[in-house]
């Protein structure tokens, strides 16, 4: 099929290269001429694991192209929205400039029968107020919601838990992103059509609930903390619970990005304008909990210290929000150095990916590339972001031979809490004695 993808950013540009990669014909459309320039040659504008051998072999093939000539988009006969929704400046709702400007731009280029596919995370009613614009042009609008996490975008693209399709009163749309999808269709993919208002929650939805089980978790850390309790073990020992499940257990410094808080906010601001604030209300405490414990981090860090950080050399090891991932959007580790250098630390910042959006965007840091010779006389160590360089590849004897210090904080409660003590180490986890 002929596919457009507008907006090329981390869900644009991986559903771009996937759906040429099975087989359609496609071309991704971006107001950044030097993201298109990037994608063009074949290179990932950011860290995205196997992206670059996808848009390699999608380029070669002809039948992926990118542009910033929305015209393009012209004789698909599916468009995609892929661009994105940031939280307001100033205000916790959805930005919605970046969907709308998309549309209006899209919709001199659509004949009569097209599929306008909405991506983006988008507060409900979005579909329904987009559908009477697309109308114009004899389009049809369905909302097909996307759940890949970064890091392995490319794995959830493909092969998708479910396919959610969010339909208008007419149906129309199903039959055309059914042939889309219809590899993963006929691999067993639940494929489940439902309205416009229902799909469009579904993905805040999960997203909140995907938050809410962070939070849980770092909620009990903090009770932890005062019980002498054990997070981790807590953790554990529920997670066998078939019903509760060990994933998105993992307590520590918190969720980032570019999606959990700004959508748990957006759920929470349109809830009220809904008249429903009171329902999810509970989110509000949920990202409030998230918060406190980058705090945390910070408090571990000094006493850790003795009880100032005041010209002290503190290394971060991780500045991504995630591991597999140079997205620093709202990343808790960032925001934790920020804070200990606040307090008269000297922060250094290591990560293999995340380096060069971190210096754009906290100048006042210091980076070092090479993980060793950030810590190198470094009076604390703090794990902030679980990549396997440092949570399974550096050892406490190893660390001990660089290091002034022997204090580490482990933010991710990645490290084997016994085997630095052992070491000589004093370690601080989350919501671990
Ligand atoms: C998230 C969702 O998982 C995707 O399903 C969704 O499609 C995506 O948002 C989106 O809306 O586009 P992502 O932001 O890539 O994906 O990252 P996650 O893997 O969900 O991690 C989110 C944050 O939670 C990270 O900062 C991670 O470190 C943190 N986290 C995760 C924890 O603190 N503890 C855990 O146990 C798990």
């Amino acid at each position: 099929m002929r596919l457009s993808v507008i907006g090329c950013g981390y869900l644009g540009a991986v559903h771009a290269a996937a759906m040429a990669s099975i087989g359609h014909d496609v071309v991704g459309i971006d107001v950044d001429a030097t993201r298109i320039e990037s994608l063009s040659r074949g290179e990932a504008p950011f860290f995205e694991p196997h992206l670059d051998d996808l848009l390699t072999a999608g380029l070669a093939s002809g039948r992926l192209r990118f542009t910033t000539d929305m015209a393009e988009a012209s004789g698909a006969a599916v468009h995609f929205l892929a661009v994105g929704t940031p939280q307001q400046s100033g205000g916790h709702a959805a930005d919605l400039t970046f969907v709308d400007a998309a549309v209006d731009a899209l919709v001199p280029h659509l004949s009569p029968g097209d599929i306008v596919a909405g991506k983006s995370t988008v507060p409900v009613g979005t579909a329904a107020r987009l559908a009477a614009v697309v109308a114009r042009a004899g389009a049809s609008l369905v909302w097909n919601p996307e759940f890949l996490r970064e890091g392995w975008a490319v794995k959830d693209t493909l092969e998708p838990d479910r396919l959610v399709v969010g339909v208008g009163p007419d149906g129309a749309g199903v039959d055309a992103l059914r042939e889309v999808y219809s590899l993963a269709v006929e691999a067993g993919t639940p494929f489940i059509v439902m309205e416009w208002p229902t799909a469009e929650l579904v993905k805040v939805a999960a997203n909140a609930f995907l938050a809410t089980k962070i939070s849980f978790i770092n909620a009990m850390a903090e009770i932890a903390e005062v019980t002498g309790a054990d997070v981790t073990q807590l953790a554990d020992a529920i997670g066998y619970d078939e019903r509760i499940g060990r994933r998105f257990l993992g307590a520590g410094i918190g969720f980032g990005g570019g999606c959990l808080p700004k959508d748990i906010r957006a759920f929470a601001a349109r809830a009220e304008e809904l008249g429903r604030g009171e329902s999810i209300g509970f989110l509000r405490e949920i990202d409030a909990i998230n918060l406190r414990r980058r705090e945390r981090a910070v408090e571990l860090v000094v006493q850790g210290l003795g009880g100032s950080a005041f010209d002290k050399r503190v290394t971060l090891l991780g500045a991504a929000f995630k591991p597999f991932s140079d997205d620093i959007r709202d990343s808790p580790a960032l925001d934790v150095a920020v804070r200990l250098r606040g307090l008269g630390a000297h922060v250094t910042v290591t990560d293999p990916a995340a380096l060069a959006n971190a210096r754009r965007q906290y100048p006042q840091l210091t980076y070092v590339d090479d993980r060793d010779e950030a810590l190198r006389d470094a009076d604390c160590v703090v794990l902030v972001t679980e990549w396997d360089l440092y949570r399974r590849e550096l050892t406490p004897e190893h660390t001990s031979s660089l290091t002034a210090g022997r204090v580490v904080v482990d933010g991710r409660n990645g490290w084997d809490a016994a085997a630095w003590r052992a070491a000589g180490w004093t370690y601080l986890g989350m919501g671990r004695p």
